[in-house]
């Protein structure tokens, strides 16, 4: 949540420009405001310029000059207005701070500061950082007094800050994201790599505890609590500029939909070594706890079903209700927490609890130097690029994949799951073609108005409408409901209207006949049945064929759900990009 961008050296003299267009990259961290400082050449006073909203298309008049720093913010305290927007300067206007993480503390700390005369001019917790920064300073190098005012900070947080009088770029990390970029004679600080990936792949990431200074001379790396300089070790990404731009796609989260033909088969060639490990240890006996938070859950509950189709029992626990369960994990438990980014703090928190109580911990996660990564045992990197768009599409398919080889490992029919997702790459590929499309786009027209929707689904394709109705829900607004079909009787069916449209979500298997009682019962109240299925049925009075793919059907029926999430946000006129009021990773409890 919020995203940080800040740069040193700028190869133009255009820095508040450049990291405004950093920004841009990082809108899916936060689009409620946006705003950037720089110091200005000629000038005695930092400037700043921040505005409520998007950033869309924005640009600013801000001076030239060879350093700046800036923000997308995900309000969290105080409302959303420009005076909130980050950053937020000093009395003195020496200091600019931009922020991502709550300060549990800041009314303590603010109170202490009003006593000392500081002038506040928002109602954010991270005003007070540049006031106590600004305190420190009077007496100690500004090195020491950020760092002493990061300790004193209660909570998750990351700062940035931009001082005047060294020209520096000072930023210290406890559980929010923070990476470096070092370009030639340009440095970088930003939330996520797709920031500076035009300029330089060559990264590090912050661990919690560290800060770095960026300097026109370089990058230093520091131990927060004892203060002294570390030796940076970067790293070299295998991403590509591509990763991080639309590519002639007119939203990234079209482009990811599509870039599952690739991704999902990927998924075959990477961790091979690990998935083997860790079958070895499923078929010892260590119990399997899934976990994760959204999409992520689902996937650990789609990976359930998967499971029991190999004959293992495993939990699958959304992270936010692990702990009355926390007493079930032990030494010989695999924890897999599953994350796109590897921030989520419901996540963590389940991840720390797990650990705490000896389990091993397993990330199934897409980003790359998350704080997931460093907290496992095991990493199964899943290898689908930057996914930007905030709703979530080929990250969460790559981890459902990966989980789907680990669970043919553990009954030794790993080459065999590997033959079947590179037959599903393809057959997408052929599937995924105009005529299926414009179906697609038909359907969404004639869904346009609707208010409410319903989907049901059973066995494997019941996560599977979770997961559909969440992808219509983030992207077009509509009230999609999802119910495992066996459930209708039971209540639901109250809800069914004349004309109330019904996804069914099914494949070609044994209990295919019980969903289509159920499809005909929806349909005897009026319902109006779209049928998400490979094989047609008088049921349906709408069929959206997908392929025959067996038990991996439901990665084609999925892929539906946000193909059609997307063309109904566009029609209504959503931001498929940037759904209102989320941000990509959830980094607060
Ligand atoms: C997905 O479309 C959502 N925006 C959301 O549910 C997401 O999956 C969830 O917040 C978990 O994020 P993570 O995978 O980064 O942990």
């Amino acid at each position: 949540m919020c995203g940080i961008f800040g740069i040193i050296n700028d190869k133009k003299n255009q820095a508040a420009q450049t990291v405004l267009e950093g920004l841009k990259k990082l809108e899916y961290r936060g689009y409620d405001s946006w705003g950037v400082s720089i110091i200005p050449q000629g000038k005695q006073e930092i400037l700043v310029e921040k505005h409520i909203g998007k950033i869309g298309n924005a640009q600013t008049n801000l001076p030239s000059g060879l350093i700046a720093l800036g923000h997308t913010r995900w309000a969290t305290h105080g409302g959303v207005t420009d005076r909130n927007a980050h950053p937020h300067l000093d009395c003195d206007k020496k200091i600019a701070v931009i922020h991502n993480g709550i300060v549990e503390n800041y009314q303590e700390i603010k109170a202490e500061l009003l006593e000392k005369g500081h002038q506040f001019v928002s109602e954010t917790d991270t005003e007070v950082i540049a006031h106590q920064i600004e305190e420190k300073s009077k007496s100690k190098k500004i090195n020491e007094a950020i760092f002493e005012t990061f300790k004193l900070l209660r909570g998750s947080n990351a700062i940035a800050v931009l001082d005047f009088d060294s020209q520096t770029v000072i930023a210290c990390r406890n559980g929010s994201p923070l990476v470096v970029g070092l370009g030639l004679a340009q440095f970088f600080l930003a939330s996520d790599v797709p920031a500076f990936l035009k300029e330089t792949n060559k990264v590090y990431f912050l661990n919690d505890g560290e800060a770095v200074v960026l300097s026109n001379s370089g990058v230093k790396l520091y131990d927060i609590d004892s203060e002294k300089e570390k030796i940076l070790i970067p790293q070299v990404l295998d991403w590509r500029l591509e990763d991080a731009e639309k590519s002639g796609y007119p939203h990234f989260l079209l482009k990811e939909i599509y870039e599952q033909l690739k991704t999902i088969p990927k998924t075959t060639s990477i961790n091979e070594k690990e998935i083997k490990e860790l079958a070895k240890k499923i078929k010892l006996g260590y119990k399997v706890v899934l976990t994760g938070c959204g999409t992520a859950s689902y996937c650990a509950l789609t990976t359930k079903y998967f499971f029991a189709e190999q004959g293992i029992d495993t939990a699958a626990i959304p992270s936010y209700e692990f702990m009355p369960f926390a007493k079930f994990v032990d030494k010989k438990t695999l924890v897999f927490a599953i994350s796109q980014s590897g921030e989520t703090a419901d996540t963590l928190i389940a991840v720390k609890e797990a650990k705490k109580r000896g389990a091993e911990i397993v990330a199934v996660i897409n980003a790359r130097g998350s704080t997931l990564e460093r907290l496992a045992d095991t990493v199964l990197s899943v290898g689908a690029g930057p996914e930007i768009a905030v709703v979530s599409t080929k990250a969460f398919t790559s981890q459902l994949s990966t989980l789907y080889l680990l669970a043919t490992a553990v009954t030794d029919r790993y080459e065999e799951g590997k033959n079947k997702i590179n037959k599903l790459g393809e057959v997408l590929r052929d599937w995924l073609n105009p005529v299926l499309i414009n179906r697609l786009i038909d359907t969404a027209k004639n869904l346009m108005d609707e208010e409410h929707m319903y989907l049901i689904g059973k066995h494997l394709n019941y996560p599977a409408t979770l997961e559909f109705a969440l992808k219509i829900k983030e992207t077009s607004y509509i009230h999609a409901e999802p119910f495992a079909a066996g459930e209708l009787k039971h209540g639901v069916i109250t809800l069914i209207q004349k004309e109330t449209p019904c996804f069914v979500l099914a494949s070609k298997d044994e209990i295919k006949e019980e969903v289509l009682s159920s499809a005909a019962e929806i349909k005897a109240r009026g319902g109006f049945i779209i049928g998400i299925a490979p094989f047609e049925s008088n049921e349906f009075d709408v069929l959206i064929k997908t392929p025959d793919l067996g038990n991996l059907t439901i990665f084609a029926n999925i892929i539906v759900g946000q193909l059609l999430g997307y063309y109904l946000g566009v029609g209504r006129g959503a931001d498929p990009d940037k759904p209102r009021n989320l941000a990509k990773s959830v980094t607060v409890k």
